[in-house]
């Protein structure tokens, strides 16, 4: 198989521009309520998980206590089910009141105090995929206003109920509309997930310049299955996904549903590792409050964010599928540095995959690999080294990899700041061995 060499992959990110409201250079993070909880609108029964103020509140506090705000978890985001039936008399989006009783704004507020920032959900069309009221139209300036008026600051414009027309009009026109309020506000559209996901009915370009994330594709579900869809649809259409991904403006292939039911320890790393490769958003669904530890430490795997919120933004791409089930997935970071996922599709036992930096692509020099996920550091190698990764059944090796060159002078650790991690105006510095 060919390789774009990392030039043209270069060049054709830096061909593309991006939304130009300056938000989520790097992809965003956080929370959302939709994969783990639903449409769950039980409270009297069910009130811990219910979609209510509470929810969003418990899992804001645990954001900001249990280390993820500091690893760029900051966004809690309401997914559909939040809103009453009707519009106000105003013809605004109103909460529900028994459910949201303290109201959109107040829960802004709890987050914003916190350091974390809110997102709402909105769906343009007659009615939302759960039937509460949709933003048609006519209506979207109103709700840009009331969502900015809330202070809300991310808005995932959903696509049930509009056709190709009206989405047409619509998704650029809610872009505008979001700009017109002065607050900047993220922008996410569901809109390639309703015409396939693919050209000529989606038009990455257009989408890049009015949108900063994208569900491409169908929703997640909670299981392993529905991980490696997801997976195989991106990296089946690498050639036309990955150009279009870039700081600013981002492919979205839905929620790390790590912590839930449906994946082994194993699976929840190739999760993990596999949307850190495709610079996904790493937007958790998860029911934050009883997560095991497990699942804690892939979710806070420091090297595997970095890799993820690497700067420069290059997605990255699948590169061979071998015969023996094995998978390798490469992205370039900055500093000359990249990262390697073998994935395994096997399900006999742990597969020892020999191969060496060379037969991946790399040019000639010496190289260190650390390993993400047992922390380890792998050093001498060449690209010539015949190494081997011993690999779990549906579980993944995952490897940083930069040139030694770097590590030889201490200047150049300096200057370079490895993979600079920006979140708000506190940049992180991670530095081998990363932080856990
Ligand atoms: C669609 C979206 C999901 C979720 C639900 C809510 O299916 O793709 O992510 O927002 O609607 O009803």
């Amino acid at each position: 198989m060919k390789l774009l060499p990392v030039i043209s992959l270069l060049a054709l990110t830096s061909a593309t521009s991006a939304l130009d409201n300056g938000l989520m250079r790097t992809p965003p993070m956080g929370w959302m309520s939709w994969e783990r909880f639903r449409c769950n609108i039980d409270c009297e029964n069910d009130p811990k998980n219910c979609i209510s103020e509470n929810l969003f509140r418990d899992m804001a506090d645990r954001l900001a206590e249990d280390g993820w705000k500091e690893m760029g978890y900051d966004h809690v985001m309401i997914d559909d089910c939040w809103s009453s039936m009707l519009r106000d008399k105003d013809g605004r989006l109103q909460p529900d009141p028994q459910r949201f009783p303290g109201g959109i704004a107040k829960l802004a507020r709890y987050l914003h105090d916190r350091g974390l920032k809110l997102g709402i959900y909105g769906d343009l069309g007659t009615h939302t995929c759960g039937g509460y009221p949709g933003t048609t139209l006519d209506k979207i300036d109103t709700d840009a206003q009331t969502f900015a008026s809330w202070g809300v600051d991310f808005l995932k414009l959903d696509g049930c109920y509009s056709n190709e027309e009206e989405q047409q009009k619509g998704y650029p026109l809610m872009s505008k509309a979001l700009n017109a309020t002065g607050r900047p506000i993220g922008y996410s559209c569901s809109w390639p997930a309703y015409r396939g996901g693919l050209p000529p009915s989606v038009n990455y370009t257009l989408l890049g310049e009015i949108c900063n994330l994208w569900r491409n594709y169908d929703d997640i579900q909670d299981s392993w299955d529905s991980v490696q869809d997801i997976t195989d649809w991106f990296f089946d259409n690498q050639e036309i996904l990955q150009p279009e991904a870039g700081p600013g403006r981002w492919n979205d292939p839905d929620m790390l549903i790590i912590g839930n039911f449906g994946l082994s320890v194993d699976q929840s790393r190739s999760q993990m590792a596999l949307w850190a490769i495709m610079a996904a958003p790493l937007i958790m669904s998860n029911n934050l409050r009883t997560l095991s530890s497990e699942a804690r430490a892939i979710l806070q795997n420091g090297a595997a964010i970095a890799i993820n919120q690497d700067p420069m933004g290059v997605q990255g791409r699948r590169l061979l599928q071998e015969r023996s089930q094995i998978e390798v997935y490469w992205r370039p970071l900055s500093q000359s540095a990249s990262a390697l996922v073998f994935l395994s599709r096997r399900q006999d036992m742990p597969y020892r995959y020999h191969t060496s930096l060379a037969k991946l692509n790399y040019t000639a020099g010496s190289y260190e690999a650390y390993d993400v996920f047992t922390g380890k550091t792998l050093s001498g190698l060449s690209a010539a080294t015949e190494f081997t990764v011993s690999i779990n059944p549906s579980g993944v090796v995952m490897w940083y990899v930069y040139p030694k060159m770097h590590y030889e002078h201490p200047h150049a650790i300096v200057h370079m700041v490895w993979i600079c991690v920006k979140r708000g105006s506190v940049p992180i510095a991670v530095i081998p061995p990363f932080h856990h």
